[in-house]
C-alpha cells in the first residue's frame, strides 16, 4: 500500500491529524495497535482548551462536542478550608475551556473517519517505522501471520508514551527531559450529580485532591496517593471518605456518594524529548511529551502539535513550502515547554510533597496567597489553564 502520510497511533492526535488532511485532499494511514473498543474504552481527562475545540470544528467533528460539552468560564481552587474561583473568562476577556471526555473527542473522530472513508488500520501489530532519513521511508505491520507494508512520504509518530515511534529514534540523536513525582492519582468515575458545577482543585495537608464532570449525572473524582497503593486497597468507602476530608466542610457536606464505575490509579510524570523530528519522522502528542494532569493540558498539548503539523504538510503539498516542516520540531517545543512549566507549577503548589520540607510548605501556601491577592499573577493563571496561543 502506499500513502502521503503514515499515522502510528489512533488516538486522538493521530485521528484529528488524519481527519485535517484528508480534508485538504492529503491522503493518510493510521495504524493503531489496538482494538477500536480498546481505545474507546480508555477514560481519560475531560478538559479542552478553546483552540482544541476550534480544530474540532475545523476537522468537522464538533457538532456533539459543542451540543453535550459544557462551556466552563472558570473553576476553584481550595485551601484552607475555603474556596477561591478563578475566572477564567473575566480574567482573559472572554475565553473559557470545555468540558467534554477525551473519550468522547476520539470517538467522535472515529465517526469522523468513518463518514469521510478514512483508512484506520486496528489491530496492527508489531508495527515499524523504515528508513526514516531517507526520502521513501515506509511503515511495516502484522496482520495475523501475514506483513504488510506502506510506503510514504513522512510518518508522523502519534503512539503515546509507550509507542514505538520515539523508540525507532536512535539514542545519541533526542534529548529526554523528564520528572518523575513520588505520588499517583486514584481516580474514581461514578454516576452522581457532580458536588460543584465547576472543578475544584483542592490542597489540603492530607494530600491533593480534583473535582471534576464528565456531566451533570456523571462525576470524576480524583485523590493524590502513594505510589505504592493499590486500586483494591481502595474500596469506595475508603475513597469518598478521603475525598470528603480534603475538601472545605461546605464542600464535604454536599457531596453526593455512589458506586464507582471505573477506578485507576496513574502516576504524574513531566517528560519531553528533543527535538521532535528525525528525518521524516514528526512525534506529536504524547509521543514526545506528557505532562502531570494538574493543569489539564494533556490533550492541549498535542492539539498544538497537531496545528503545525497539519499547517506544515498542508504548506508542503499544495505549495512545495518545507518551512512548516523544518521549523515544526523548535515551534512546536516553544509551546510544550510553556505547558510544561505550567502543569509543573500545579503540581508543586497543590500536591503535598513527601519529602517536602517546611520551608516548601510555606512557599506553598505564599503561592496562593500571592495568587489570590494578585489580578495579574490570576490573570496569567487563567491564560495559561484556557491555553496559549498556537
Ligand atoms: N503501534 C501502533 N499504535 C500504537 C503503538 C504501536 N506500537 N503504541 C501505541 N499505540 C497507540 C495506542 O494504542 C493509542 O491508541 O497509539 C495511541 C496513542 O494515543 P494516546 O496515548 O491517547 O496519545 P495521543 O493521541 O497523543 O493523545 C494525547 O494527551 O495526556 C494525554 O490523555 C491525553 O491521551 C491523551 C494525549
Ligand atoms: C478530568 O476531568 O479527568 C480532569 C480534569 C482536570 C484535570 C485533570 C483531569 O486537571
Amino acid at each position: 500500500m502506499k500513502t502521503q502520510v503514515g499515522i502510528i497511533g489512533g488516538g486522538p492526535s493521530g485521528l484529528l491529524l488524519s481527519q485535517l488532511l484528508h480534508l485538504q485532499g492529503i491522503e493518510t494511514v493510521v495504524l493503531e495497535q489496538h482494538s477500536r473498543e480498546y481505545v474507546l474504552g480508555r477514560i481519560r481527562a475531560g478538559v479542552l482548551e478553546h483552540g482544541f475545540a476550534a480544530l474540532m470544528r475545523e476537522a468537522q467533528v464538533a457538532e456533539r462536542m459543542d451540543r453535550e460539552g459544557e462551556i466552563h468560564d472558570g473553576f476553584y481552587i481550595a485551601h484552607d478550608g475555603i474556596k477561591d474561583r478563578v475566572d477564567l473568562k473575566g480574567l482573559t476577556g472572554g475565553n473559557s475551556v470545555v468540558v467534554y471526555g477525551q473519550t468522547e473527542v476520539t470517538r467522535d473522530l472515529y465517526d469522523g473517519r468513518d463518514k469521510l472513508g478514512g483508512i484506520v488500520i486496528h489491530n496492527a501489530e508489531d508495527v515499524k517505522p523504515h528508513d526514516l532519513e531517507s526520502a521513501h521511508p515506509y511503515l511495516t505491520y502484522r496482520q495475523g501471520d501475514e506483513v504488510k507494508r506502506i510506503d510514504c512520504d513522512y510518518v508522523i509518530g502519534c503512539d503515546g508514551f509507550h509507542g514505538v515511534s520515539r523508540k525507532s529514534i536512535p539514542k545519541d540523536k533526542i534529548r529526554e527531559f523528564e520528572r518523575v513525582y513520588p505520588f499517583g492519582w486514584l481516580g474514581v468515575l461514578s454516576r452522581t450529580k457532580p458536588v460543584s458545577p465547576e472543578l475544584i482543585y483542592a490542597k489540603h495537608e492530607r494530600g491533593f485532591a480534583l473535582c471534576s464532570l464528565r456531566s451533570q449525572v456523571l462525576s470524576r473524582y480524583y485523590i493524590q496517593v502513594p505510589l505504592t497503593d493499590t486500586v483494591e486497597q481502595w474500596t469506595d468507602e475508603l475513597f469518598w471518605a478521603e475525598l470528603k476530608r480534603r475538601l472545605p466542610a461546605d464542600v464535604a457536606s454536599q457531596l453526593i456518594t455512589g458506586a464507582s464505575i471505573e477506578k485507576s490509579i496513574a502516576p504524574l510524570r513531566s517528560f519531553v524529548v528533543e527535538p521532535m523530528r528525525f528525518g521524516n519522522l514528526f512525534l506529536a502528542g504524547d509521543a514526545a511529551h506528557i505532562v502531570p494532569p494538574t493543569g489539564a493540558r494533556g490533550l492541549n498539548s498535542a492539539a498544538s502539535d497537531i496545528y503545525y503539523l497539519y499547517h506544515a504538510l498542508v504548506d508542503h503539498y499544495k505549495k512545495h513550502d518545507d518551512s512548516g516542516l523544518d521549523g515544526y520540531s523548535a515551534k512546536a517545543l516553544a509551546r510544550v515547554w510553556k505547558g510544561q512549566r505550567f502543569s509543573w507549577w500545579m503540581t508543586t503548589t497543590l500536591h503535598r510533597f513527601p519529602e517536602g520540607s517546611d520551608f516548601d510548605g510555606r512557599l506553598q501556601d505564599t503561592e496562593l496567597a500571592y495568587l489570590f491577592s494578585s489580578p495579574k499573577a490570576l490573570a496569567s493563571l487563567a491564560e495559561n489553564y484556557v491555553g496559549l496561543p498556537f
